[in-house]
């Protein structure tokens, strides 16, 4: 196995050098923790997200998909709890620093005493419970009556509508509803590039049961969201099931298990999968005083289902995808930096670089990568020798690259370049793109296991 090189300073420079992800509002000295995402970025995630609905509703009969909006009826927020019970443990330095810092991070670096302020040793105020909502008004009248929420969470928008949904969808559980957008929640410190921030997307899961069922259903989704991440490649040696203790537990959750990788920072989530029980359904249903129970057709058993809520971040997933496959090796004496995505992530899928700028194989090489396009994200690359323009490929982790030469002129061959093995081979122009295509399509490992 290769030793790891990564960090997390490695990746945000590599990020904003080939313009994955940079500092938003850069032009007026950036608005803090808040990121942009460019075209390698933009592609990269969008393609976490397509594998994450390939998986979770295109090859499943029993889930259905949903977009509900990020403005929300207030008393949502009343039902969910959010309002009450969605805060941080504020602290502030009452030193010279004056820094505000999560008292309960702050206990688990200092697990005995008085905590301290971490920057300058100060001592810090009371905590105090700091609502994680962000507010804003609805209308043009800004007073207490239009005040509404940004949603800190996707999950309220699936079950406000679970009646809607169930009634359309024709379905009764075990089901599931799939949403995929952003949420937002005033973090009292973000931090760790796009790990955590202000802004960010969540694509959650709101699977619905049988009471009696749901332990079981916990259980078969810890293992389908744990395989997920391990068929698209990441380690699964950087890769852990923990389980919440009593103190951790959120307001709804009666049990919650994380899914962590192993960050440059240590340990951290990834994807929280919680038993939520009937609560958020019930809590709706008190609040609103619409029915949400289900009558068992079969049986005639009526009940509250109970919700398994599998709940992953997009950005964060793309970090971990990022980091997991950073990597950098000598190749005859020069440094080369590469990810070694999976073919099925990588934003570009295959690059084609006609050898010389001119004997007619740009030209050549411009109709090849036009029929390439038409099937998978490709890229023609004219610019600088060809080293440099593998380089370039590397560092943004196109898995092919497909060089038109001299012999292409003649015999229509062109050379297939594999980003890991380095291997070249020659194939009939005809030919790349079932190839690629088969190369997608099959399964995958890391070759940083090797
Ligand atoms: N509906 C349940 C819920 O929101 P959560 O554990 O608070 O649970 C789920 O969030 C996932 O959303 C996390 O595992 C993480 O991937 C992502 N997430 C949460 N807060 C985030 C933040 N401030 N920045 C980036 N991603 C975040």
């Amino acid at each position: 196995m290769t030793p790891d090189a990564v960090t997390m300073d490695k990746i945000v420079s590599l990020c904003k050098r080939r313009g994955f992800i940079f500092q938003s509002s850069e032009i007026y000295g950036g608005l803090a923790s808040t990121y942009d995402y460019g075209h390698y970025g933009v592609l990269l995630k969008s393609n976490v997200k397509s594998e994450w609905w390939r998986s979770n509703v295109q090859q499943r009969d029993d889930m259905v998909a949903l977009d509900a909006a990020i403005l929300m009826h207030p008393r949502t927020w009343e039902a969910s709890g959010h309002l009450e019970g969605f805060t941080d443990p504020l602290v502030q330095c009452l030193g010279e620093c004056k820094r505000r810092w999560r008292a309960d991070h702050l206990r688990e670096a200092q697990p005995e005493g008085e905590l301290k302020c971490p920057v300058c040793g100060g001592e810090l105020s009371e905590p105090r419970n700091f609502n994680l909502m962000f507010e804003t008004h609805m209308g043009p009248v800004q007073d207490e009556g239009s005040r509404i929420y940004l949603r800190p969470e996707t999950a309220q928008g699936i079950f406000v509508n679970f009646k809607n949904v169930m009634q359309f969808a024709r379905k009764k559980p075990p089901f599931g509803i799939a949403q995929v957008g952003k949420s937002f929640r005033n973090e009292i410190t973000p931090g760790n590039f796009i790990f955590r921030t202000r802004e960010f997307e969540q694509m959650e899961i709101e699977f619905f049961v049988a009471p009696a069922t749901a332990g079981e259903w916990h259980g078969r989704w810890m293992e389908d969201r744990m395989r997920w991440y391990t068929d698209l490649g990441l380690r699964a040696d950087h890769l852990q099931l923990r389980e919440h203790g009593p103190e951790e537990l959120s307001h709804y959750s009666s049990a919650t298990s994380d899914i962590e990788y192993l960050f440059p920072m240590g340990w951290s989530e990834l994807e929280g999968i919680a038993n939520r029980g009937d609560f958020d359904l019930s809590q709706h249903a008190e609040y609103s005083r619409e029915k949400m129970d289900f009558v068992d057709p079969g049986t005639g058993e009526r009940y509250v289902p109970h919700v398994i809520e599998p709940s992953a971040g997009a950005d964060r997933g793309t970090l971990a995808f990022m980091v997991d496959a950073y990597d950098e090796e000598q190749v005859e004496g020069r440094e080369r930096v590469v990810l070694r995505f999976h073919p099925r992530l990588a934003p570009v899928k295959v690059a084609v670089l006609p050898l010389v700028n001119k004997d007619g194989q740009p030209e050549l090489a411009r109709e090849v990568y036009e029929d390439l396009r038409a099937r998978m994200s490709a890229e023609f690359d004219t610019g600088g020798s060809i080293g440099k323009r593998y380089r370039r490929q590397d560092e943004i982790g196109t898995p092919w690259g497909v060089t038109v030469d001299h012999q292409t002129m003649e015999d229509r061959t062109v050379t297939l370049r594999d980003r890991d093995t380095l291997d070249q081979t020659r194939i009939a122009i005809g030919e790349v793109g079932d190839e690629l295509q088969r190369r997608l399509a099959a399964p995958w490992r890391s070759p940083k296991l090797d």
